[in-house]
């Protein structure tokens, strides 16, 4: 594992507010980020809005506002949004800021002046009314406009060009060098058979046709036109071609340091094409991972603001809390897949895992410890078979877990946890406490209790970078001191004697599936 640890979201459009779907992203990265920082790993973490570009533009002049005045307000809801889901990115970065324009134009200039950007003419079909051009599949057969559906026309402007060819060989080399460069691994084949083989073109990487965009020093008719903007925000959040280049140098040119972008399928060649051949442009290193993540559907339809099927998440956290929205995202979805959200999936979720298994088996052993031990948790004594499985299994799971968060495998990790929950109850059901009350059998009973509590912090401490606020909740019930509280790197086992619990309410109360799918369904807009 390398000592520091650079990850980042794509920087959103803020052409409008988010959904669920953005929400899984960050999420995701945000436990990565959780993650790493528990295991001392130093940690930056970036996410951010992509504010240029012709949509924008349009869109704020249809809400009769300045293209600023438009992303400013949608930048403010994202920041919200991130802090009610106790997102922890240390900057927000948007790309109309000065740190960011400014730089951009330098990344043009250098490329423009290492020969690898040229001017040349961008073919397209053009739609007047719309000031737009599109490609080929947006118009279809017939020929028509997807905004206003009205006909377009073959049409030519001036445009910068990327000379793609130039680093293709870099690239390739890099791929076959770093098989674990695109993850998931099989995503690396579907670059090579569907742009790549087929073969590359230039990349337009100017405009003429609108303005709100970062212009061009050298040509100010042109703005630089969306990908070449957006994926400097990566280096330009850490200071690239600033005064201070302190923390570019230390989270990204450090080879000590893992960098990881998180991108959904949706823009994944341009994080594993094109930003790879900027920065070799750039004379920069290249990221060591790019995950890509499939994309959420609504009850198997694709969400989108038109069709009025958005779930925003802000409801979803407002009635049912941070963490349980946080943990279907990332145990539901198997990382790397295609997911479909239902309100049916997002109750059970939560009932089978957090109420039911996690919830339950917390509740019964504070129960146990108050009615046998007056609440204290007992010293470990003996073990017998039964005790030395649980404890072997609590051992595994960490380090199955630990194999799996390193290796960007969320769900399976979150998966071998659950499974550690369920043989924590399952032990209850073999060892029968009550029985050994009844016989009096303490020592066992002693054993039995402390294990328990064992697996349960341990567990608790494994799942803390997606139950953020759940954490604080169980250290309160089983009194864990702050000497306790941290990741700890020796797995000494059951230091927890003495410690004094209480009862607490339960943690995630049970929901009815029925209602709850119709609240969602309710909020779905
Ligand atoms: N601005 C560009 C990204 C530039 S990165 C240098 C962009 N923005 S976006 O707002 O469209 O965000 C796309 C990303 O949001 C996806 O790649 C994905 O991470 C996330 N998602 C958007 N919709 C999603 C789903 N329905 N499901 C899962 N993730 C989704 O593209």
């Amino acid at each position: 594992m390398k000592n520091k640890f650079y990850i980042t979201t794509p920087i959103y459009y803020p052409s409008a507010e988010a959904h669920i779907g953005h929400a899984y992203c960050t999420t995701m990265c945000d436990i990565l980020a959780r993650y790493k920082r528990m295991r001392g790993v130093e940690t930056y973490f970036l996410t951010g809005t992509d504010e240029h570009g012709e949509k924008i533009q349009k869109k704020a002049t249809e809400a009769g506002v300045t293209p600023q005045q438009y992303v400013d307000d949608i930048a403010n809801k994202f920041k919200q949004l991130w802090k009610a889901m106790r997102i922890s990115n240390d900057d927000f970065i948007r790309t109309t800021e000065e740190r960011h324009t400014k730089v951009v134009q330098k990344i043009f200039t250098k490329l423009f002046n290492n020969g690898d950007i040229y001017l040349g003419q961008y073919e397209g079909w053009y739609c007047t009314p719309c000031e737009s051009f599109w490609t080929d599949t947006q118009v279809g057969e017939e020929h028509l406009c997807p905004d206003c559906h009205r006909e377009v026309h073959r049409a030519s402007e001036e445009a910068y060009f990327f000379k793609t060819q130039k680093y293709l060989p870099d690239l390739l080399k890099y791929m076959d060098e770093h098989e674990k460069f695109i993850l998931p691994i099989n995503r690396k084949n579907e670059m090579m058979n569907t742009f790549i083989k087929p073969g590359l073109s230039d990349l337009c990487v100017s405009r003429t046709s609108f303005d709100w965009g970062i212009q061009i020093k050298e040509n100010p008719k042109h703005v630089i036109y969306v990908w070449m903007d957006a994926l400097s925000n990566y280096i330009t959040a850490l200071g690239y071609g600033s005064e201070n280049e302190e923390k570019f140098k230390k989270f990204w040119q450090d080879e000590d340091t893992e960098i990881v972008h998180v991108v959904g399928a949706d823009i994944s060649r341009f994080h594993v094409i094109y930003w790879p051949m900027f920065l070799k442009g750039l004379s920069l290193r290249l990221p060591d991972r790019v995950f890509v993540h499939g994309l959420l559907d609504l009850n198997g339809e694709k969400m989108s603001k038109s069709r009025g099927n958005v779930v925003s998440p802000l409801p979803l956290i407002d009635r049912y809390g941070v963490d349980a929205v946080r943990w279907f995202l990332a145990r539901e979805f198997a990382f790397g897949s295609d997911g479909r959200f239902t309100p049916e999936l997002f109750a059970s979720r939560i009932n089978v895992d957090l109420a039911n298994t996690y919830g339950n088996l917390i509740n019964r052993t504070v129960s146990m410890i108050i009615k046998y031990f007056d609440g204290v948790v007992p010293e470990i004594g003996e073990l017998n078979e039964f005790d030395k499985s649980l404890r072997d299994l609590t051992e595994q799971t960490i380090a199955t877990y630990e194999n799996y968060m390193d290796d960007l495998k969320i769900s399976e990790a979150l998966t071998s946890v659950g499974e550690l929950l369920n043989a924590a109850n399952k032990y209850i059901e073999d060892s029968k406490p009550w029985v050994l009350s009844k016989e009096g059998n303490i020592s066992a009973l002693k054993n039995v209790m402390a294990i328990l509590v064992n697996s349960i912090i341990v567990s608790s401490k494994l799942l803390s970078p997606v139950l953020v606020e759940t954490i604080d909740k169980v250290y309160a019930q089983f009194g864990v001191s702050e000497n306790l509280r941290g990741y700890d790197v020796n797995h000494t086992f059951c230091p927890f004697a003495g410690l004094k619990v209480t009862k607490q309410d339960p943690l995630f109360p049970r929901l009815d599936v029925a209602v709850e799918t119709e609240f969602i369904n309710s909020i779905s807009k």
